[in-house]
């Protein structure tokens, strides 16, 4: 059987599920999404993902489509009935479908569609040698922290990444030269002094859920994390460089706009952070195939 897709109640073969032609993601990006890795049948933060889907549908009003343990159940089911061992789950909820209009409808039921995609293992190349960034202007809005499916200025910015020859996009604010982030990842350098900075979490950039799992699991060990700006110059001037995401976890990053980085190899913090982080995943598949099997075992 081929793959399934979730809308609206209704679990559809994907190459023919649909949504209506007035829904107000379609027509105006009124909604947000979520993306939640999965690793070895088990969704990996998946509670962190379900706050920040319930923060961005708070922030724009739009209702949760169905109760979150209803959701968690038809995540779990569409994961079943599409056998997902490795890859992603992504949902998104829209305001709803009504009659093209900018003001919120009066009446609309969220919708709710869900699709799964399997990811083999990233190529081992992407971690021994690491990847190139290119530097794009951040043209975004602002309130980068609702995970909106408005967007067009990171397709862009992706877009012309590829273009340049690069894995990703670097955000950076014209005037100040500040990076916030990458187009679908966080972006992270290592100083000379040894210090491990991201830009700080608040309305500029996404709350990335990778980035704040890997900010707390590098200050248990005591490593020297700060949450702060930092620009362009300082980034090509860093001894290291990486990103995250739900997607790519960490990824090394040794070239930023043709510069070399450091040494020009992915350096010991970066590797030493995404061991950390690779065991985190790890802890999570061994939880959650624990209970997956005392689920299965209930009478
Ligand atoms: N992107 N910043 C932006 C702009 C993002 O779109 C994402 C996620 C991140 C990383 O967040 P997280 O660690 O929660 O995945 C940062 C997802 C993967 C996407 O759009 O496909």
């Amino acid at each position: 059987m081929g793959r399934l897709a979730y809308v609206n109640g209704r679990y559809m073969p994907h190459a023919h599920a649909q949504v209506h032609i007035e829904d107000r993601g379609y027509q105006f990006a009124d909604g947000v999404y979520e993306v939640v890795p999965v690793v070895d049948g088990v969704l990996i933060d998946e509670n962190p993902h379900l706050d920040r889907l319930g923060y961005s549908l708070a922030e724009l009003k739009i209702a949760w489509p169905v109760a979150r343990p209803v959701l968690r159940l038809i995540l779990r089911e569409l994961m079943a009935r599409n056998r997902l061992r490795r890859g992603i789950i992504y949902f998104q909820v829209t305001r709803g479908v009504a009659p093209r209009d900018h003001k919120f409808p009066a009446q609309a039921k969220s919708s709710l569609v869900i699709t799964t995609k399997r990811l083999k293992p990233p190529a081992p190349s992407l971690f021994s040698e690491g990847v190139a960034v290119s530097i794009q202007p951040d043209i975004r809005w602002a309130r980068r922290d609702i995970k909106s499916l408005s967007l067009l200025p990171n397709v862009l910015a992706k877009q012309a990444a590829v273009q340049a020859g690069a894995y990703e996009a670097w955000l950076v604010e014209e005037v100040s030269g500040i990076v916030t982030e990458g187009s679908s990842t966080n972006a992270w350098i290592v100083t000379h002094s040894g210090e491990i900075a991201t830009y700080p979490r608040g309305h500029d950039i996404l709350g990335g859920i990778t980035r704040e799992t890997l900010l707390d699991l590098a200050e248990a060990q005591g490593l020297a994390v700060v949450e702060r700006a930092f620009t362009r110059d300082e980034a090509l001037a860093a001894t290291e460089a990486f990103l995250t995401s739900s997607s790519a976890f960490i990824v090394p990053v040794t070239r930023i706009d043709g510069q070399v980085i450091g040494s020009g190899k992915p350096g010991p913090v970066t590797e030493r952070l995404r061991e950390l982080y690779l065991a985190h995943v790890a802890r999570q598949v061994a939880l959650g195939q624990i209970g997956a099997n005392a689920t299965a075992a209930r009478p």
